[in-house]
């Protein structure tokens, strides 16, 4: 049996499915009590990409700390927590085993329930935090209501779903190939910008014209389905084309070649035409669908370039939460717990529960 504070709730979250360990106190579902990300991406740079068997040996060093550190901020010790939510899948096989069996071991020690959470739907969470203790967030004022539209944007998911309620949404349409932030990390690497790419991007941008090159849209059999893969070549034949050399020119000699004028017109006309691609989809899918709220989630989420686009041609109001809260971190994990318990959805055995690395939603 597991105690349950009447009222309030507080959900520990632990994700460590990428390069990030991170945990988080999210207290009802709403207010953030203490987010604390520990990247080992310093780590991975040198590689131009994150290399799984240094980030798993990185969470295990960190874990700990990290979740410490997080009760600490929260004010909490393990007797105000009444469960732990932690990331199942998808991502890296050794870096999700760290956190589930961290998880795992805590919540059979402190005797509390434990959620599983899927990486993809818990950054559609993060929009339902309204309210925190910590400085430095901007956060909207308003929940989001059903139905609900999603469009889902990280380093390996591009996603369009449509929530009816919690724990009730169907995907309408995904990437068939590349996803979109994938696409801005190669296109960075391209142009000789360090991993993460679409950071990078988004600087370098500023400085260029967006319509400099005419970038080709992926034309997909399903109606929200998605493909960078055909937009990331189209990108390398306008770099060979700018540097004057062939098609089998080697692609990581090219950004050498290239004016930081000619870079930064490529990173402008590359981000606008990957961003107008998923903005046209979500507002062709909400006119379809007429949901009562809109919301953007996953790292590509944090693109100022995409709230710009999206906030201009959507036709209803739209507010996005704070960038730090759409890259990787425990409290999105924290809050779909919280639903979770508050929805009394099926609790993970600490005895047995799984990664599942190739998970979808
Ligand atoms: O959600 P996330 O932290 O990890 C995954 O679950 O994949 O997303 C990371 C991705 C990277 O591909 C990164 O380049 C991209 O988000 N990203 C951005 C921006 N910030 C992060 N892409 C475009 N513009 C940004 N400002
Ligand atoms: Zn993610």
């Amino acid at each position: 049996m597991f105690k349950y504070t009447i009222g309030i709730m507080k959900i520990l979250g632990i994700e460590s499915s990428c390069d990030e360990t991170a945990a988080s106190v999210v207290e009802d579902g709403y207010r953030l009590l203490s987010n604390v990300v520990a990247s080992s991406m310093d780590l991975h740079i040198q590689y131009g990409g994150i290399v799984p068997e240094v980030a798993a040996r990185s969470h295990i060093e960190v874990i700990i700390p990290v979740i410490k550190q997080a009760l600490s901020n929260a004010d909490c010790t393990w007797e105000d927590i009444d469960g732990i939510a932690v990331t199942y899948g998808a991502g890296l096989g050794g870096s999700l085993l760290i956190g589930v069996l961290t998880a795992r071991t805590l919540a059979i020690i402190h005797n509390l329930p434990l959620y599983a959470i899927n990486h993809v739907e818990g950054h559609v969470y993060a929009n339902f935090l309204i309210d925190t203790t910590l400085p430095g967030y901007s956060l909207s004022d308003r929940r989001p209501v059903f139905p609900m539209l999603a469009l889902i944007v990280s380093g390996s998911h591009t996603q369009l779903a449509l929530f009816k309620d919690h724990f009730d949404y169907r995907l309408l349409g995904q990437a068939q190939d590349d996803a979109i932030g994938e696409a801005f990390d190669k296109v960075a690497r391209l142009i000789g910008l360090p991993y993460p790419g679409g950071p990078q991007v988004e600087k370098l941008a500023k400085e260029g014209d967006p319509n400099a090159f005419i970038l080709p849209k992926a034309r997909m059999e399903g109606k929200y389905d998605f493909s960078f893969s055909g937009p990331k070549t189209a990108v390398l034949r306008v770099a060979q084309a700018e540097a004057g050399k062939s098609y089998d020119f080697p692609s990581l000699k090219l950004s050498g070649l290239l004016s930081e004028s000619q870079k930064a017109n490529i990173a402008a006309s590359f981000q606008n035409s990957a961003i107008e691609t998923v903005v046209d989809k979500t507002i062709e899918a909400f006119e379809e669908f007429n949901p009562a709220s809109v919301v953007i989630a996953g790292g590509v989420a944090a693109s100022p370039e995409l709230r710009r686009q999206l906030g201009n041609r959507l036709s209803q109001p739209i507010t996005y939460t704070d960038p730090k809260l759409c890259t990787d971190n425990g409290a999105m994990i924290a809050t779909l717990g919280c639903f979770k318990a508050k929805h009394k959805q099926p609790l993970a055995d600490p005895y047995t529960l799984d990664i599942e690395p190739s998970l979808s939603m």
